[in-house]
């Protein structure tokens, strides 16, 4: 069964303006994800999100269409979708990256201005910049899963 992997952005609704509105996202994002075996991480700074979810296909899809849907955000943009060998998050059902300097270095180095704005990084960055986030989470977030 293939492996895929999603990356879309998205703005914040004004809704969501609290640590704790966030927190409810990811209670719910990680309940969902531990039973049908998607990884991935989340990245939020107030203004966009990003996140990547990886699993088999058919998971993945469904579980986009049910993101996709819900009105806590905005301009839900597919950034790729791929098949990929391994999974970048395996460890987590969904790693929280939030808005700190380390975050906003990432995007420096990998976007094309200088605010967290993920819908302005090339496509040819992208893998990158997954890979970096991936690294932090893991110095930085250990057991936040
Ligand atoms: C930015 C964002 C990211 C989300 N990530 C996930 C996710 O990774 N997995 C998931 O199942 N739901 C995720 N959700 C929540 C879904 O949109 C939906 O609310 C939830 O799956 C519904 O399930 P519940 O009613 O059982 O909480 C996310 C929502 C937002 C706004």
């Amino acid at each position: 069964m293939a492996l895929v992997s999603l990356v879309y952005a998205s703005r914040v609704d004004p809704l969501v303006r609290s640590a704790g509105d966030v927190g409810a996202i990811l209670e719910s994002a990680r309940r969902h994800n531990t039973a049908d075996n998607i990884t991935g991480m989340l990245a939020f700074n107030g203004y966009y999100f990003m996140q990547c979810l990886e699993g088999e296909r058919k998971a993945v899809n469904s579980t986009f269409r049910r993101i996709s849907a819900d009105r806590r955000h905005t301009d839900v943009t597919l950034m790729s979708i791929r098949e990929t060998a391994k999974r970048s998050f395996g460890s987590w059902a969904m790693g929280y990256v939030p808005d700190q300097e380390a975050t906003r270095q990432l995007l420096l180095k990998h976007g094309e201005s200088d605010a967290f704005d993920p819908l302005s990084i090339p496509a040819e960055n992208l893998d990158q910049l997954l890979i970096d986030m991936s690294r932090s989470l893991s110095v930085a977030l250990v057991g936040c899963a």
